[in-house]
């Protein structure tokens, strides 16, 4: 595993959030397939076939975790897959599930700071990270350098909820029903009202895609999954297809 340092743009906040993933980490796999009943399987499918040819390439999963997305994306075809997450506890659950071999490498890194060679990708995805990420536009500058031409990148995040109803969604599931169940499996309540707070300070997906835009960014496609609480947008590097 390579490590990179310290996280830029907002330290204080970026430690807190990177301390509380390393304490749930041993128990995010439990809670993420009781809570989401299978259903972020669905979604994580959806986002690697949105990404086209890329994703039979060189692929970076940003915010890996646990790697739920580098496992998946590895029994989808792909090449080989760069892991970045800066939670050390996380990557080493997810380490221990890869297979044998497996074509990947991992890197403990800020997202705001990939040190990463520029157009070294083909393809990548973020899994339900950005949304923690203190500078989003820094971390879009950064997958954009990172990026081939033509290359994709695919966005699975629980933005602000503006629909009816996804707000009534949000209320039931995500600040009761969250930081209930995740609260008593991880033993840490704090750290699932934190994940369902942390929606209701995000930007909303038109936000999202228009802080992309202005990164160079075109997009690809963007669109709320069911149930109403995730979305799913996709963007390009202009450019010749990767
Ligand atoms: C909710 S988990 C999602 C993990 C995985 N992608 C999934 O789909 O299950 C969010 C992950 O983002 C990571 N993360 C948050 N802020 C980060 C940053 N600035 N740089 C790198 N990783 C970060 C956390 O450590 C955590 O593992």
């Amino acid at each position: 595993m390579t490590a990179q340092g310290p996280v830029a743009g907002d330290p204080g906040r970026a430690l807190a959030v990177q301390q509380m993933f390393d304490r749930i980490a041993p128990t995010y796999d439990l809670a993420n397939r009781v809570l989401s009943m299978g259903v972020d399987t669905l979604w994580r499918r959806r986002a690697i076939a949105a990404l086209g040819e890329g994703a039979r390439g060189q692929v970076l999963d940003l915010c890996a975790g646990t790697m739920d997305i580098t496992l998946a994306v590895l029994a989808g075809g792909a090449r080989c897959v760069t892991a970045l997450d800066f939670s050390a506890e996380m990557l080493a659950c997810g380490r221990q599930r890869l297979p044998e071999g497996a074509p990947v490498t991992v890197v403990q890194g800020d997202a705001q700071d990939l040190k990463l060679d520029d157009a070294s990708f083909d393809a990548g995805l973020c899994g339900f990270g950005l949304r923690n990420v203190p500078d989003n536009r820094l971390a879009l500058a950064q997958l954009y350098r990172v990026l081939r031409p033509g290359g994709r990148f695919a966005v699975l995040e629980f933005f602000r909820p503006v629909r009816g109803d996804a707000r009534a969604f949000h209320a039931v599931f995500n600040k009761l029903v969250l930081p209930t169940v995740g609260g008593l499996i991880s033993g840490d309540r704090a750290a699932y009202a934190y994940l369902a707070d942390s929606m209701q300070t995000y930007l909303r997906r038109p936000e999202f895609e228009d802080l992309a835009r202005e990164v160079g960014f075109e997009i690809v496609s963007g669109q709320e999954l069911l149930p109403p609480v995730a979305s799913l947008v996709v963007v390009q590097k202009p450019g010749a297809s990767a």
